[in-house]
């Protein structure tokens, strides 16, 4: 019996120095004012342990197997365990401290009573930096620095950092060159024993928003958003504090075949006092949209014609030299009849569908006749798409489209509509002219008719002539 004791004791102990050392000890990182959350070891059972936190020596809070619990404010350390009681909260088993203060990182020992286990829960600071002022301006170098505390005899954490779009860059550090996409939360991901830590920190970089990247097509059937704006999040307080100096709108007209690059025309300015607002320079049909307020530098366009084909130029101008620039090709499809839309069927027509510039090889023209129209659907590769119509019948007339393809996807498209009358033929013209023709010999055989009725009884005295030069005599009254 004591024999078995005498083994049983040693492996009992040597039992609870290995869970103490290796499977019961915690790291957390955690910044300055974050939650942290101190679970008791594993083999804590409520009904059977008292249990203990201390830290630095301090008793901080207890537990006992009946189910009560408290926090400790002993005499001697007044101020600093008023300070610990502000932020400890128990939440079942669980100690909760809810806002570390910067100077109370280190090791968090919780005990517990019957058998002496200890699990040690080593408090790590975690702090994110950045060695600029935000806002930046693009050009700006900016470091970003996510600094673990090291575990001692522990090993390193892996440190990796997410960016604004979710990207896994690695490393603690990260120094990029500001631009529009550096804009909005960094996170650096702390990651240690499997368990990861996130810490967040905010870049704002005013810059406006890229532009897109391939050109944008309109035409007369279809208004278009000339887009530009500054990131939101950005507001124009920021925009001013950094010293901007001017915002403007500049149109390069860019008649693609003709290579005519005319002088570059300001459109609009944009009045940065108290009131936001644009002053049209010369402004070309286009509007700016209404959510200028929100940071929108939109322009809209409507019912485009071919000479609003070019590069509408978004500027903005910083007091230190900085310019930011966003170039929107615009294109506009027309479709065009020749001679005119109202037509006589029988007339030639040519009708003729363009984008003023060569077609790139993914880009293709089709041209759609009205539904009841004989003719065919003509697609072309090539600028223009031209289709030339001998004869036109009155079934061509209606909606003519002239659409743009990018493989599968509509780009744009132009409407035109056609009105063809009807021509009048050989026959009805056979017709006419005989109905002409035979209602007038009508007219004229009733005047003739009409006529020597008339005649006849303006002169009723030739009958009395008649009789007189013969006189019969039985006749004459008078
Ligand atoms: C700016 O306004 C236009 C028109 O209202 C809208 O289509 C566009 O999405 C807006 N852009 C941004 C970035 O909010
Ligand atoms: C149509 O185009 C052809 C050449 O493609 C031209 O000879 C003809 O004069 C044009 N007709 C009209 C009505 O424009």
């Amino acid at each position: 019996m004591t024999e078995m004791r005498n083994l049983i004791q040693p492996a009992l102990i040597l039992l609870s120095v290995l869970m103490s050392t290796t499977g019961t000890d915690e790291v957390i990182y955690a910044q300055v004012n974050d939650m942290v959350t101190l679970e008791p070891p594993k083999t804590y059972s409520p009904t059977e342990h008292y249990l203990y936190w201390s830290f630095g020596g301090l008793e901080l809070a207890w537990r006992n197997p009946i189910g009560g619990s408290g926090l400790n404010a002993e005499e001697k350390d007044k101020l600093e365990m008023m300070k610990w009681k502000d932020i400890l909260i128990w939440s079942g088993n669980s100690l909760i401290i809810t806002k570390i203060p910067q100077g109370q990182f280190g090791t968090f020992t919780c005990t517990l009573g019957r058998d002496k286990i200890e699990k040690n829960c080593k408090l790590l600071r975690l702090q994110v930096s950045m060695n600029q002022t935000s806002p930046l301006l693009p050009g700006d170098r900016v470091s970003l620095t996510c600094d673990a505390e090291k575990p001692h005899s522990l090993k390193s954490p892996q440190i990796h950092w997410l960016n604004p779009q979710g990207v896994r860059i690695f490393g603690y550090q990260q120094t990029v060159t500001a631009t529009g996409l550096h804009n909005g939360e960094w996170t650096c991901v702390v990651t240690n024993d499997n368990k990861e830590k996130r810490a967040k920190i905010k870049v704002t970089v005013v810059d406006l928003s890229p532009a897109p990247t391939s050109p944008l097509y309109t035409s007369k059937s279809q208004p278009l958003t000339i887009p530009c704006s500054i990131p939101s999040g950005i507001s124009w307080e920021q925009v001013k504090a950094k010293g901007v100096q001017g915002v403007h709108w500049d149109y390069f007209p860019n008649t693609g075949l003709s290579h005519i690059s005319g002088d570059p025309q300001r459109l609009f300015s944009l009045s940065l006092n108290d009131t936001l607002r644009w002053q049209p320079d010369r402004s070309r049909g286009l509007t700016p949209v209404s959510s200028l307020i929100k940071g929108n530098l939109s322009l809209f366009i409507n019912k485009a014609k071919e000479e609003d084909r070019g590069d509408y130029v978004c500027t903005m101008k910083f007091r230190n030299g900085v310019t930011l620039k966003r170039t929107v090709q615009v294109n506009v499809l027309q479709i065009i009849s020749s001679p005119e839309t109202d037509l006589i069927s029988g007339q030639q027509l040519n009708l003729t569908c363009s984008l003023g510039r060569l077609l790139s090889s993914d880009l293709q023209l089709k041209l759609i006749p009205p539904e009841q129209s004989a003719l065919q659907l003509l697609t072309s590769d090539r600028e223009p798409a031209l289709l030339n119509i001998p004869e036109v019948g009155t079934g061509d007339s209606g909606k003519w489209r002239c659409e743009l393809w990018q493989r599968s996807a509509r780009l744009t498209y132009a409407v035109i509509a056609l009105k063809i009358e009807p021509k009048l033929s050989v026959w009805m013209l056979i017709i006419i002219c005989s109905v002409t023709v035979i209602v007038l010999l009508l007219l004229v055989l009733v005047f003739i008719l009409c006529h020597r009725r008339q005649r006849k009884m303006r002169h009723p005295r030739h009958r009395l002539c008649h009789c007189k030069n013969p006189k019969p005599k039985g006749f004459y009254r008078t």
